[in-house]
């Protein structure tokens, strides 16, 4: 499906991230596992390249508009090209009332949720534009169509990363670029572990599906749709949610 493909996923060292690239590389791309956390990162690319895939790993901290950059030449200088790019490395901040907010908390959130999707996509459109067009895809979620008690910067830089997609569609569709925003609800990350069951049965009864959703059905998906039989959706946000959205 992604055969001859070059892909690059930031915050690929757990998570969704590494399910992105695992599933990438399992349909034949050619990954750059990004991430800040490198001993992480690099058990990503051996779990790749021990499942026969092709990997490389290199430290990005995504917020940094330098770091992006310098991912995009790693990419093109190890493997020729950029096809496809994962924007997927973000934060949860705890949970606060809007009001309460430290404006640290807002910055240090939108810096690696939203500038850090706006500074790899700045970055990976000039790479695409020279071999002819791409993909983008940048990880939103559920959280960007409406809001969560407590989560005013995250669900605030998700609705953002909604609109930057669309606009990379209107910008660059032309050009040969396609963006998508994907939006899984909650998925088991890592998160439900501190969960007492009172809690975790709460936040599973809220999908009507009746659970929390896996790294792979986040992964296979978003590497579906990076696949050229996608050609005609740009600008799109698909969620994978369980129906979460639907009630
Ligand atoms: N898990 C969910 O329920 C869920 C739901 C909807 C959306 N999302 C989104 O999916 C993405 C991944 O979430 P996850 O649950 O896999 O999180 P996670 O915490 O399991 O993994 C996040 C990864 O991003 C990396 N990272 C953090 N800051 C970084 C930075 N500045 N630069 C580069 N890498 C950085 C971390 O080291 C980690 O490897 C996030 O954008 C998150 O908002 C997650």
């Amino acid at each position: 499906m992604l055969n001859e493909k070059v892909a690059l996923v930031t915050g690929a060292a757990a998570g969704l991230g590494r399910s992105i690239a695992e599933c990438y590389a399992k349909n034949g791309a050619r990954v750059v596992v990004a991430d800040i956390n490198d001993e992480p990162g690099e058990e990503t690319v051996r779990r790749i390249t021990e499942a026969g895939g092709t990997a490389a790993y290199f430290h990005t901290d995504s917020s940094s508009e330098q770091e992006n950059a310098a991912l995009v030449a790693f990419a093109v200088d190890t493997f020729g090209r950029l096809d496809i790019a994962c924007n997927n490395a973000g934060i949860a901040p705890p949970s606060t009332p809007l009001a309460e907010v430290p404006t640290e908390l807002w910055r240090r959130t939108l810096s690696i949720d939203l500038d850090g999707v706006f500074f790899g996509i700045k970055a990976q459109i000039p790479a695409m534009l020279g071999n002819g067009g791409g993909t983008i895809v940048n990880m939103a979620s559920i959280l960007g169509q409406v809001g969560f008690l407590g989560l005013g910067p995250y669900v605030a830089a998700k609705h953002a990363v909604i609109g930057l997609t669309k606009q990379i569609a209107v910008d660059y569709a032309a050009q040969g670029i396609r963006a998508i925003a994907i939006g899984p609800a909650f998925i088991k990350t890592g998160l439900e572990k501190a969960l007492d069951p009172d809690s975790r049965a709460a936040l599973d009864s809220s999908h009507p599906v009746g659970r929390m959703g896996e790294p792979d059905e986040v992964g296979e998906v978003v590497a579906a749709v990076s696949s050229d039989t996608w050609s005609f959706v740009n600008g799109a946000y698909l969620p994978i949610d369980g129906g979460y959205l639907s009630r």
